[in-house]
Formats: structure tokens, sequence, C-alpha cells
């Protein structure tokens, strides 16, 4: 029996995959040693990775200063965060090493390695004072996933300029919110980049957003599509034009360890977006340290891809900081995966022999609905690990990642984190964990994360709320300008605690498995039912891909669960024995009244399912807010079925 009624506690979990042999014989942590040190005294167990990963310009005197809920750490130390990720590597001997193997979506190649990276940033730095910019500004960057999205991050980050990155996908309205709560002083952009065999016009989409932004005085444009685009004289200026006139050197100034170093905007699902404040010593090494571990990081061996675009925080993270700050050599690819076909992705992993893939459950269940034959026809023996981030994985597709992409022979690494949380927090350590499909399984060592009922108490078997019981380095310093909003959101539920808005459950063996957003969770004659289990077992049919459910107003039970699937390519099912496979797998209560079947799902642009939207279908509403869903078509399709079809019971 589960000690709370939070949450249900439906699925259960059987397969387990200890760390083999031949991973424990060369992995960084086979042990518990980690875990033991950073139970002792977590601050210390933090202090000792930012020593030994990160250089100091001058060492810290305090810790960690906790004035709940708002925590400064390594107080007193100075460091440059550009500094850290080039600098010290060239000095050391690795400048000729490659930073990024960067794959073009047209098929265009650059191999940029760790001078080359350096000398760019050195000069884009000095564009940057150049046009005004001065430690404390902030700039907003709006790029495609190309080389200088790093340059102009790291080139802010050398000289105390705060960036506000905005993912290239959002429109033009999105920019001009994000520009304006910022008050930014110079926006980088591009001419265009290319998305699915086509260029989208990125300056365009400025230009527009470019007319209600007061606060900007020079946009930069790098140029990558080709495209034409119009330059207005004295505010606009051509990347190239800037780094052909710039002073080569550029030396990196010392900043403080609490010194902005980004803001970054996420929605959720709703609301207006909060600009979530990183700041520098504290989150680097959070990065750098997790980037290590969970990855399992050889830094003169491995070829690590994160698939993530720069406008995420997995960008920020587990693209630009963490992988530089540790001399990685990483694949940098611009494009979607299905161009020109379904196979790119794996075509990728071949070419430069990447040994860690990381990306998001969304597109494991992608390549899963195009069909094991794609990844099939490429030699992916190189990889050694593999991670996921963004949603909860469902086991099903789990099992999917690790039989057809890793071969049966790599650890899969189901990283919990957010943008709030800077970095990975609940993730196996690859060989030290014994792993379980679908789970997120232990915090890493240095995080304190527990399983609450309603009343903030901690559970030690079944579902409930996730929470943080202690700071971390790379913990969120706020939201900018509104701190009232950011103790409201985070800090008000628990007390003490940090409320992530994740349900989640703890099984027999204290292993952690993450439930969904708790604003999802369906209430079904009284049952509180995740919408992630309700999926998972969806997902565990054969034909199933993807899955998304949701509870809507039920006259008899309260809600009822609808369900929205897609199916495997050339896979076929009824509604009827979905049903009964999901009652078979969980229980009959969690029997979805009603299955739609779909192409597609809606999903932010970000890749994350939008239940709210499917919500507002099943129960027969106009639609909220529209404005992050990647391809509003897709939900226009579901109105009409949802109109069409009768309910069946
Ligand atoms: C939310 C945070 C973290 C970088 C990308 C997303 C969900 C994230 C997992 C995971 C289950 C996960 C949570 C979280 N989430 N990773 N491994 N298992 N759920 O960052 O956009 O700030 O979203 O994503 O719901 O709260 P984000």
């Amino acid at each position: 029996m589960a000690e709370s009624d939070a949450i249900d506690d439906l699925l259960i979990e059987q397969r387990k995959f200890p760390p083999s042999e031949s991973f424990k014989k060369r992995t960084l942590v086979a042990g518990t040693h980690l875990y033991d040190e950073a139970s002792e005294d977590y601050e210390s167990f933090w202090a000792r990775q930012a020593s030994e990963l990160v250089t100091w310009n001058t060492p810290w005197h305090t810790v960690c200063e906790w004035d709940l809920p708002f925590s400064k750490w390594f107080v007193g130390g100075t460091l440059n965060v550009s500094y850290n990720c080039l600098d010290r590597h060239v000095l050391a001997g690795k400048g000729d090493k490659v930073a990024f193997h960067f794959e073009g979506e047209p098929g265009d190649t650059r191999t940029v390695t760790y001078s080359q990276l350096l000398d760019e940033v050195q000069k884009f730095s000095n564009a940057l004072k150049s046009l005004g910019v001065t430690k404390g500004d902030r700039v907003n960057i709006y790029m495609p996933m190309i080389p200088e999205a790093a340059v102009a991050m790291l080139a802010c980050a050398r000289i105390g300029a705060a960036h506000s990155v905005v993912f290239g996908g959002f429109s033009s309205q999105a920019l001009a919110d994000r520009i304006n709560d910022a008050e930014a002083k110079v926006l980088i952009t591009a001419d265009g980049g290319w998305r699915r065999g086509e260029v989208f016009p990125l300056k365009q989409y400025a230009d527009e957003a470019l007319q209600s932004t007061p606060s900007i005085e020079h946009v930069v444009v790098v140029k990558r599509g080709g495209n034409d685009v119009s330059m207005t004289a004295g505010r606009d200026n051509w990347y190239h034009d800037l780094i052909a006139k710039a002073d080569p050197v550029c030396p990196a100034e010392p900043m403080d360890a609490e010194q902005l170093l980004f803001l970054l905007y996420t929605s959720g699902t709703t609301g207006k977006p909060k600009g979530i404040m990183h700041t520098t010593g504290g989150y680097l090494t959070h990065v750098a340290y997790t980037h290590k571990y969970v990855f399992d990081l050889h830094p003169d061996e491995d070829v690590y891809w994160c698939t993530a675009d720069v406008g995420w925080v997995t960008g920020h993270s587990y693209i630009v900081y963490g992988p530089l700050a540790n001399g990685a050599t990483q694949v940098m690819y611009e494009g979607v995966p299905n161009f020109p076909a379904n196979d790119r992705i794996w075509s990728i992993v071949e070419k430069y022999k990447v040994t860690i893939f990381y990306t998001a459950p969304t597109a494991i269940r992608t390549y899963m609905k195009w069909g094991v034959e794609e990844p099939a026809k490429h030699d992916l023996s190189s990889l050694r690990l593999l991670g996921s981030v963004g949603e909860p994985i469902n086991p099903e597709a789990w099992m999917w990642y690790h039989e057809h992409i890793g071969g049966s022979r790599c650890p899969i690494v189901d990283t919990w984190w957010q943008t709030e949380t800077g970095g990975i927090m609940i993730s196996p350590l690859p060989g030290a964990t014994t792993l379980k499909p679908g789970s997120a399984t232990f915090p890493v060592p240095g995080v304190g994360a527990e399983v609450v009922d309603d009343s903030g108490k901690a559970v030690s078997r079944g579902g409930g709320y996730l929470t943080l019981t202690h700071p971390w380095p790379g913990m969120l310093r706020g939201i900018w300008g509104d701190p009232q909003r950011y103790k409201d959101t985070y800090w008000s539920r628990f007390e003490g605690r940090y409320f992530a808005g994740d349900g989640a459950k703890l099984d027999d063996d204290g292993y952690l498995w993450l439930l969904g957003r708790v604003d999802d969770v369906m209430n079904v004659s009284g049952h509180r039912i995740s919408t992630t289990e309700v999926e998972s077992a969806l997902v565990s049919h054969p034909a199933v891909a993807e899955a998304a459910v949701v509870g809507a107003n039920d006259a008899t039970t309260g809600q009822a669960i609808i369900a929205y699937v897609t199916l495997v390519g050339g896979a076929s099912a009824d509604e009827q024995d979905l049903r009964n496979h999901v009652a078979k797998e969980i229980g009959a209560i969690a029997k979805p009244k009603t299955v739609y079947f779909t192409p597609d799902l809606p999903k932010t642009r970000s890749g994350k399912i939008m239940r709210r939207l499917l919500r507002d279908v099943a129960e027969g509403r106009n639609l909220g807010d529209t404005t992050t869903l990647a391809d509003a078509s897709v939900v226009s399709e579901l109105q009409k079925r949802a109109a069409e079809a009768p309910s069946e019971d």
C-alpha cells in the first residue's frame, strides 16, 4: 500500500540493468564513494568539485550563503566562465583539439578547434564592447544552431554581459516580449537558418520584433541562410564585418561568482514567461560536475552529441558550458532529424563516431514511429552511453532506445532537471547504478530530493510531490524583476522545500519515478492517476509509438481518461484492444474512456506534449493560448474529430 494518497502508484516495472563489466572497467565512478562523501557534508562536496573542475582567479570565503529561498555560492570567489571553457584548455596545449564538429542541415561541415573558438570569442567580445556593451548589460541571442551561437554566449560571459537566448523557432512577438522584459541592449541574430530543406528568415522575424523593443541599440547579423535581409544603417551590423575589424585580444575579466551569467525564459505551458536567473561560479561547477560524472566523460576519447537547441537550457548547460568547461569534443547539428531522410541522426552518429548521445523522449518516440530499419542502416557501434531528458521516458521507449540505438550494450542515463535547476539533479551514474527502464533512479551526489505527501511529509514508498530539500550550486537565483513570483512559484507550497511541480513516486527499492506535472494528474472516482503511468501502459502495446492522456470532466467519475494515440508506422490497433491493454497493465480504474488515433500530438517547440490543449479539445472548449504550440494544425484536426465522434463507454 502507498503511504500517501497524493498520487496513485499503478505501474510496476521489474526489469533491471546493472552496469556491464566492460563499462565498469573504464568508468569514472563504479562504487558509492561520491554518494558517501556528499551525504556526509554536501557543501564540502560541492566545494571539492568547484576547486577540482573550475579555475578560479580568487578563492571563495564561504561555500554557500543560504537565506531561504535565496542562495549564494562560492561567495567572494572570482572566475571567468569563458576562460574556463576556452583559454585554460588552449594554455594546457589542447588548442588543436576539436570543440565542435558542426554539421549544417544542407550537409556543409566545419571543424572548430578550441583555439579557433577562443580567437573568435575574443574578437567578438571586442566587437560587443565596440557596440557599447558593458558588464551587467543584457544581450539577446536569436540564432540557428550554428557555432556562432556558442561564440555569442561565450563572448557575453567573457565581458560580464548576461545573455538571454530565445529559441530560433519562436515568433517575433515572443522575441519582443523577452527582449523587453530583460531590457536588452543588443540583439544577435542571423539572416536565416536551415530547417527541413528551406531557409527560415530569422532576421525578418527579428525586424518585426524590433519595431517594439526600444532598449535595443544595435543588432548583429550572422550570415548563414544567404537569404536577402534589410539592414538598418547605424543599428545593424554584419557579424563578419565586426569580426574582420575587431582587436584579436580580449583578456578574460574575473567576475564575481554571483555575477548574472544568463537569463533564460521559461513559460511552462501557461502564463507570462519567467526570466530564470543563473549566475557564474555555482552554475559552472554544477554543469561541469554533472556533465563529467553523469556522462562518464573521457574528454580525450569521447565524441559527445547533445541534440538540444541552444535556445533551451539543455543547450546552455550540456552543449555550451558543461562540455566546453570539461574540454569535450562535440557534434553540433543545425537541422531537423528527417532531412533529407529519416536516418539523418544515425548517419551523423556513424560519420563522427559519436560515443555519447543525449536526446529527448519525444525524439525517441518519433524514431520508434519511423521504424527500426532507420537506425539499422548505420553502424552505431561507436556509441557507449545514451541519455534522455525533458519528459518521463516510458519504459517501452527506454527498451527500444536501449536495444535499437544502444545495441543492448549502452547504459541509459535518464536525467531529471529543469531550466530552474540549471543542471542535472536526478540521474543514474552509469558505472555505478543499476538501471530500471523509466526510472531516473536517484538524486546525483550533492543533491537532496524527497517525495512528499499533501501535508509536506516525506514518503518512503508510493506517489507524491517531488521536492528538493537543500540548495544546490546551479539553482536559479530568482525570476528577473519578480522576487515575489519566485517565492510563490517554487517555495510556498511546502515549507522550506523547493517544489518542482512534478509528481513522483518511490518504489520498494527507493528508486524515483517521475509521474509528470501535477497539474496534469487525473482524478477518476477519487483515484489520483498520473498521466505518465497510463501513457506508459499504452506505449507498452506493440502497436503504439506515442500516447497522451488527459482527464476530461465526467458526470459519473469526476474525470474520465481520454487518450490520444499515435501508432508505430504500419501497425494497427483498435480502441477496445488498447483499453483492455491498459486495464491489464495497470488496472481497470485507469482504462481510457475514449481513445483517439492521431498521426501527431500537439507539442511545445521543445517537444513536450501540451496536455492542457488536449483537455480543452476533450471538453469541447475554445483553445486557450496556443502560441507555444509547434504545429497548430495538429489540434484543429483533433478538434474536428472530437466533434464528429460520439464518445464511447
Ligand atoms: C520539466 C522541466 C531539463 C531540461 C529540459 C527541460 C520534465 C525533464 C525529465 C525526466 C521526467 C522530466 C519535468 C520538469 N522533465 N526531464 N528525465 N523525466 N520528466 O527543461 O523545459 O525547464 O522542463 O521537464 O516535468 O519539471 P524545462
